[in-house]
């Protein structure tokens, strides 16, 4: 078990260069057994959630070999179309791994994933949509087993952008017979990122990004060589790093429009932002202002995942904020450890209270979720004292190497095995 030491205080200087985007690579894993040719996707990272897609490929019987950075998939191999409980349970994002499997195998069945620590997490969309597919779908003790010997394109209406949801439609549609029309579809970035990969196996995909995507389904994939987009919630809780610890950074790779919400709100905070192609470049005194509101939303709204990193910031600046989490029912569960570090927050439902007391002070800190974990990283790089940081678990599913890219900034942190 290791655990963070953390010595606040320390102002971030210098440029750190993101990981290619954790929520993108997921999802073109799981595409890659929609092809029985090879598979590359370049530079991944070194992070657990993508050992553990790699583990569910090779339990399908793939092979994954991960050479110099990059995934390598072969899945010709491939015959099995269930995914283990424990894999499911471990990854529940693996549930868009329904959508390629149906499209290779015509059958697929995993764990029921069930919730998480920050929500419910229900999968009604996603089962809804394939069933207007053609899925024929049964849930017995716990398990999803789904069937469909001719999968037949449909018009499809999500009730919320979900992002797994239009994934999966995507994943099961591309060699459906016919076309798909999928309305009301997430927008995020990683969407689009998942059109690109598919059009480069031969798909015909278009519209990722709007709320309209039109899928014409093809009778086969080839392989293809790939590089996903970069990680902009590694990049954007980078932004808030340095803006909560003062100082000059510039974070490479992600396009400023893809955080277009977060740079608005770092800018109410005090701080300077300046964007050109994919370089961001941010300058903070580390006395910020409090935001007066921070309310969650599917993009290209404040993206939940930076939620609890900005209620961080704003928990250790001057005046109140008011977060309000609409993704995910219990999303504040961190704050509990920000308060042990003195923070004067209160939670009602989906809206935290937060007044902001000027600094945070150290304490013993513990992850209990990934996006969570990772605010506390940040609160006690700007709090006054030297915090430990333990279940590290969490931070590890989603930031390669945190902090040697904190170190490489100024931040004086070191990983101790406990
Ligand atoms: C993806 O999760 C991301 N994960 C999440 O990032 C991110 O927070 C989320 O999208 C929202 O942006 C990956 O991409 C691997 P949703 P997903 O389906 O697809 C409800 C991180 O920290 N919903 O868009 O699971 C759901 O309960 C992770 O990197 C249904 O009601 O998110 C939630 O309230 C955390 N029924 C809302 O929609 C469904 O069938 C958003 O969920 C599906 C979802």
């Amino acid at each position: 078990m290791d655990k963070l030491v953390i010595e606040g205080g320390k102002r971030l200087c210098g440029s750190v260069r993101v990981q290619s985007a954790k929520n993108s690579v997921l999802p073109l894993l799981a595409a890659s057994v929609l092809t029985e040719k090879k598979v590359t996707i370049r530079e991944v990272p070194a992070i657990s959630d993508v050992a553990c897609m790699a583990e569910i490929l090779r339990g399908l019987g793939a092979r994954v070999t991960f050479t110099e950075g990059d995934a390598v998939i072969e899945s010709e191999g491939a015959t099995s179309h269930v995914i283990p409980s424990r894999l499911t349970r471990e990854l529940r994002s693996s549930v868009f791994m329904l959508g390629s499997l149906l499209a290779r195998f015509h059958r697929a069945a995993c764990a029921y994933p069930g919730g998480c620590d920050i929500g419910l997490r229900p999968i009604d969309l996603h089962l809804n949509a394939l069933k207007r597919l053609g899925v024929h779908i049964v849930e017995r003790e716990g398990y999803i087993f789904c069937e469909c010997q001719h999968m037949q394109g449909a018009e499809i209406v999500l009730d919320f952008p979900s992002v797994g949801a239009t994934e999966n439609v995507m994943l099961a549609a591309v060699k459906a017979e016919g076309r798909t029309v999928l309305g009301g579809a997430a927008k995020e970035p990683e969407i689009v990122d998942l059109q690109n990969f598919l059009n480069a196996m031969g798909a015909k995909v278009r519209g990722a990004g709007t709320d309209v995507i039109e899928i014409e389904g093809v009778e086969r994939l080839s392989g293809a060589e790939y590089l996903p987009m970069k990680d902009r919630i590694e990049a954007g809780s980078y932004l808030i790093a340095c803006a909560v610890c003062g100082g000059e950074a510039e974070v490479l790779g992600v396009k400023g429009e893809t955080l277009a919400l977060l740079l608005h709100k770092l800018r109410e905070n005090g701080c300077k932002i300046h964007t050109k192609n994919d370089k961001i470049r941010i300058a903070s005194t580390g006395k910020l202002r409090c935001n007066r509101r921070i309310e969650t939303m599917p993009f290209p709204g404040f993206p939940t995942d930076l939620q609890a990193q900005m209620t961080a910031l704003n928990a250790g600046a001057e005046g109140g904020a008011l977060v309000v989490e609409n993704l995910f029912e219990t999303r504040f569960k961190y704050v509990p450890e920000l308060q042990k570090m003195g923070a004067d927050i209160e939670v009602r439902g989906r809206t935290a209270f937060v007044r902001g007391v000027g600094r945070l002070h150290e304490a013993s800190l513990v992850c209990g979720d990934l996006r969570g974990g990772a605010a506390l990283v940040l609160a006690a790089l700007g709090a006054e004292g030297t915090s430990e940081v333990t279940e590290l678990i969490h931070v590890d599913r989603g930031y390669a190497d945190l902090e040697g890219k904190l170190r490489a900034l100024g931040a004086r942190i070191k990983r101790v095995r406990m």
